[in-house]
């Protein structure tokens, strides 16, 4: 079902002259007006270029791409200033700029073949930014498409120019790097497709499909195994759709595993919002509500493809919210796997329902941690914005998280669970309401799901953070860096620094 071309990554040091379309070099926002960053080109053709700048309208602003004619010692190809935003003398530039300029640069030059990628690299981790923006930068998505014209291919190879070339692990960093960018890759597919082809049953199927010929195990409880078990959550928002819902669990448990930890996903293939229905304009965009469900799947897709010593097991939970009559009413009262009962005051606060279900079975393994991932409020949007994830939980974890996402070049921002909201999702009639205080309502939901975390073999809850990309998930704006439009596959990347990061402290 998802199917997602992968970009051919390699590194030169020297022989510009290959057979590139293109040779790309960076030109970064000084305080005094674009520079020419160090670049493989003659001394006479850079100081040329340096003094053309200016007049050829180049400022170095992120995203910007002026193509020029190629120069003899670039060979056949043509030579592209790509922008990598603001520098400063002296200052390296960061990890996640080289990420977004050569993301950008890749994913404006598609329609060429082969690009070589030639910023400056002062150190392994900066080759790694390189190719993963690269390879974010390298996606398209056409499946639904009848026809190919107008269209144009992503970029199939890209050569990463760097001095740093002849390390001997620089194999390992191409393949960390292809790796990971297939993940997010195969996340912003799975966000993309339509709900008409991307329902319950087909979500678990595709899940299935993806994790062939990995050492991944993958179980589907159909809406029969889900109701004799008790998931009354995931049932309740369900129910209410022809298409019936589905808990998936992928497990990665490689023998020589240190650590142990469980990612629950929200999984909402279609939020109508049921009887409490949305209205009209963008409800197209409820598409998307199964992002963190297809985060954490390929999450552990990555990890196992990396072979890292860690038990992972993700948690999909799938359903479809519709308003029908066999779905949950407001005012209704369900019982949740282990037994709490909750009073759903609106079928739109949905996510929580599937959420609390997911988070129960993941506690009763007793996992390190368990870190869910969900489109879960619009109150994310108002509260962080289109770009910024939040994150709230137990602080250990919530620390982890941030310092991953920082290394990874993700935005995510710690939020509080202030003690006065929980009262505010008490109910007349059941064990708690699923809609309580509407400001801060990112936290409000987080202080519901934190009702549902378990406890571990000594009686203390398990350490848990909960992230919300209602807004970072999606992109309805324009293209930047290597973010295209629609699903951006946001927070892969922050989760799996996190496993490399609780690993190396292990
Ligand atoms: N899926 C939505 C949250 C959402 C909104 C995601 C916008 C992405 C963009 C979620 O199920 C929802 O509808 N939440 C309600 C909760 C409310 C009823 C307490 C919301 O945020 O309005
Ligand atoms: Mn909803
Ligand atoms: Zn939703």
């Amino acid at each position: 079902m998802v199917k997602n071309t992968e970009i051919n990554l390699s590194t030169v040091s020297r022989g510009l002259k290959g057979t590139s379309d293109a040779v790309v070099i960076g030109v970064g926002q000084g305080t005094d007006g674009p520079v020419l960053l160090d670049n493989p080109l003659t001394a006479k053709s850079a100081e040329a270029l340096a003094d053309s700048l200016k007049p050829l309208g180049v400022t170095g602003a992120a995203d910007q791409l002026v193509r020029l004619p190629g120069l003899p010692e670039t060979g056949s190809g043509v030579l592209v200033l790509a922008g990598v935003g603001k520098v400063q003398a002296g200052k390296p530039l960061t990890g996640e700029s080289l990420r977004r300029a050569a993301g950008s640069a890749v994913r404006q030059l598609a329609g060429l073949g082969t690009v070589t990628l030639a910023f400056p690299t002062a150190s392994v981790e900066d080759v790694a930014a390189v190719a993963e923006g690269a390879a974010m930068g390298a996606y398209s998505f056409t499946e639904f498409r009848s026809s190919s014209d107008g269209l144009k291919d992503p970029v199939r190879n890209a050569v990463i120019f760097t001095e740093l070339a002849d390390r001997s692990d620089l194999g390992a960093v191409l393949k960390r790097a292809g790796l990971v960018a297939k993940a997010v890759n195969s996340t912003r597919s799975l966000v993309n497709t339509p709900p008409s082809h991307l329902y319950p049953e087909s979500f678990a199927e595709a899940a299935k499909d993806l994790a062939k010929g990995l050492p991944v195990k993958v179980t589907v409880w159909d809406e029969k195994r889900l109701e004799k078990e008790g998931f009354g959550g995931i049932m309740g928002v369900g129910k209410g759709s022809t298409r019936q819902p589905r808990l998936v669990k992928v497990e990665y448990s490689p023998a020589k595993a240190t650590r142990k930890i469980a990612l629950v996903g929200k999984g909402i293939t279609f939020d109508t919002g049921g009887i409490s229905i949305k209205p009209a304009l963008h409800m197209g965009d409820m598409k998307s509500d199964m992002a963190g469900a297809a985060v954490v799947l390929n999450t552990v897709l990555a990890l196992a493809g990396l072979g890292l010593p860690v038990k992972a097991t993700a948690w999909l939970c799938i359903a479809e919210n519709m308003p029908s009559g066999a779905a949950s009413r407001p005012a209704d009262v369900l019982t949740m796997l282990g037994g709490k009962t909750v009073e759903v005051l609106n079928t739109d606060a949905e996510g929580r329902l599937v959420m609390a279900d997911g988070i129960v079975a993941a506690s009763r393994e007793y996992p390190d941690a368990i870190i869910d991932v969900a489109t879960l409020t619009g109150a994310q949007l108002i509260a962080l914005g289109n770009r910024t994830a939040g994150v709230m939980g137990t602080e250990s974890v919530t620390g982890a998280l941030k310092a991953a996402a920082d290394r990874a070049g993700e935005l995510v921002w710690p939020m509080p669970l202030p003690e006065e909201l929980r009262p505010s999702l008490d109910s007349q009639v059941a064990d708690i309401a699923n809609i309580g205080e509407r400001h801060g309502g990112m936290m409000t939901a987080a202080v519901f799901l934190r009702e549902f975390v378990g406890k571990d073999k000594a009686g203390e809850q398990i350490p848990w953070a909960h992230i919300d990309i209602a807004g970072p998930s999606f992109n309805n704006g324009s293209p930047y860096g290597y973010t295209h439009k629609q699903g951006t596959g946001c927070t892969v990347r922050t989760l799996v620094a996190y496993v490399e990061d609780i690993l190396a402290a292990a």
